[in-house]
């Protein structure tokens, strides 16, 4: 048995952030709804308990509270911002509107380092978000750091094992925000730090079988390393129960449609239909230009493929998605908790729906780091581990202008030298993106002693950390060189290239 860590969920988008951490520190951890019966909760027996922020007003009528046992129980607690001011309302203190509301840097002060802030420098960086504060507290509090603002951004109760900040421990802009954490797991919970990504795969396997039974289940294949890990889990809970299809659309990159088929059906030996759909899309694409129209037409287009093909399955009751949290807009709890709303973003769009298949998203709750964790735990190829994110209406929207064969085909031969010198270099791992598209403009060129009029290549490489932002890649000039020298030597029908240098905002990462 693991030793457990509960979450409880009071309503903040950060919820899955603080599980997160907690994983990455080795412990085993479940996120609760905030009105989970407390005895079942204390029967798990936890090795502490985290409550998280969230939305509510601690005084305001119907805000989520807990029961005073809760802190009683002899369990350590740690209240994070919201889940602090509960403890102040529930052990005495009082909460309210703060005279000055908190968001964002702040520096806190350690004025008791008293386990919590162990090891830790005397002032350090948090990250604020509140507009409540507990205001004061009874002597049973010992306030254990400050901040410009409040004498108590950090306490801790006197005699029971309660610990509260009023910031977030748990977000990027807190630096020493794990090694808090790790204190509270390590030196206050009194973890052992025994969970391992190994773990969660035996967990999910056997969640997964339970779930399935004797049923079976399809999934869309792309290739890309969530849906390969989601294949992966499946194909290790029910083996050939799982149904895989790859739809070959056309507008892969180089290689793409064989390498899945390799990796999955020859290595793994996974069920997998390989669907041969090139010239249906292409001829769905034929004359159309605006960016809009081409992923319309590609996602029905794919769903319709998809239908037939799922149609021709016997058996099948669910449908496997690799969606991740970052997927999941508009966080907050799964179970409806005090603002649930939740809204899926579905990388098939509308499947589920018109299929009435039930979902399947074992990485639902999972960060793209951790994917790639669990792909390596389950051996997945760096090819595919370390695989960009790919658009699913793919190299159509990175070939500006008509889409047709002969346009992909200098495309993907372009993007390849892209690919294959960046990997060269040593640089892939630092980009989020790097590949090629093909412009709607011919230029004149001069070669040999003839004069040329072809397409025009943009090579783009970008750094984020999660395609929500993105600045240019400072490329060394050395590297591009060999690019653009190599697409316009070797792919016949390209006389220039040039260097995307946009950002984002105000450019996207794609082209379309
Ligand atoms: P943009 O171009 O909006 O892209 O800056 C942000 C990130 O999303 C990827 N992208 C897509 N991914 N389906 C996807 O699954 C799509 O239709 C799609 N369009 C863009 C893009 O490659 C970048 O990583």
């Amino acid at each position: 048995m693991n030793e457990l860590i509960a979450i409880l969920d009071f309503g903040s988008q950060y919820n899955q952030l603080i599980a997160r951490r907690v994983r990455e520190l080795n412990v085993y951890c479940e996120i609760f709804p905030f009105n989970t019966d407390l005895d079942a909760l204390l029967a798990r027996k936890p090795r502490g308990i985290i409550l998280s922020g969230g939305p509510s007003s601690v005084y305001a009528p119907g805000a989520p509270k807990v029961e005073a046992k809760l802190f009683k129980a002899g369990v350590p607690v740690l209240g994070i911002c919201y889940g602090m001011q509960l403890a102040a309302d529930v052990l005495g203190g009082q909460v309210k509107a703060a005279p000055a509301r908190e968001y964002g840097a702040a520096k806190l002060r350690v004025t008791c380092a008293e386990k919590l802030f162990e090891g830790l420098p005397a002032e350090l960086e948090v990250w604020n978000s509140h507009g409540d504060s507990v205001t004061s507290l009874s002597e049973e509090f010992l306030p254990l750091a400050a901040t410009e603002n409040t004498s108590l951004a950090a306490v801790r109760h006197r005699s029971l094992p309660f610990y509260g900040v009023q910031f977030h421990p748990e977000v990027a802009h807190t630096p020493l925000g794990g090694e808090i954490l790790s204190n509270f797991l390590y030196k206050i919970c009194g973890c052992e730090g025994t969970w391992r990504v190994a773990d969660y795969v035996e967990e999910t396997t056997a969640s997964l079988r339970d779930r399935v039974g004797d049923r079976g289940v399809v999934c869309a294949l792309s290739g890309g390393v969530d849906s390969s890990v989601v294949a992966l889990l499946l194909h290790r809970a029910i083996g050939p129960q799982l149904h895989c299809i790859f739809v070959d659309n056309g507008v892969v990159r180089k290689g793409e449609a064989e390498q899945v088929v390799q990796t999955f059906r020859d290595h793994y030996h996974i069920n997998l239909k390989a669907v041969d759909a090139r010239k249906r899309f292409l001829d769905r694409l034929k004359g159309i230009t605006d960016p809009e129209e081409k992923r319309i037409r590609i996602g029905h287009l794919f769903i319709e493929i998809f239908e037939e093909e799922a149609k021709h399955l016997k058996g099948i009751e669910f449908l496997a998605q690799g969606t991740l949290y970052p997927d999941v807009i508009e966080s907050v709890s799964a179970w409806g908790g005090p603002t649930a709303k939740i809204k899926s973003h579905h990388n098939v769009g509308g499947l589920p729906e018109k299929l009435g298949f039930k979902l399947v998203e074992p990485l639902r709750f999972m960060f793209k780091d951790e994917v790639r964790r669990v792909g390596t735990a389950l051996g997945l190829p760096d090819a595919i581990l370390w695989r960009q994110p790919f658009p699913g209406p793919g190299l159509a929207v990175r070939c500006l202008g008509e889409v047709t064969e002969e346009r992909l085909s200098l495309l993907r031969d372009a993007d390849s030298i892209v690919t294959s010198e960046i990997e060269s270099a040593g640089l892939s791992r630092g980009l989020w993106q790097y590949f090629a598209a093909l412009l709607p403009v011919r230029s004149v060129g001069v070669m040999g002693d003839e004069r040329t009029y072809q397409e025009c290549i943009a090579i783009r490489c970008v750094t984020s950390s999660d395609g929500m932002t993105a600045d240019w890649a400072r490329l060394p000039y050395d590297v591009l060189a060999r690019i653009a020298n190599r697409i316009v030597n070797e792919v016949k029908g390209i006389n220039r290239a040039v260097y995307d240098v946009s950002s984002k905002p105000p450019g996207t990462i794609e082209w379309e």
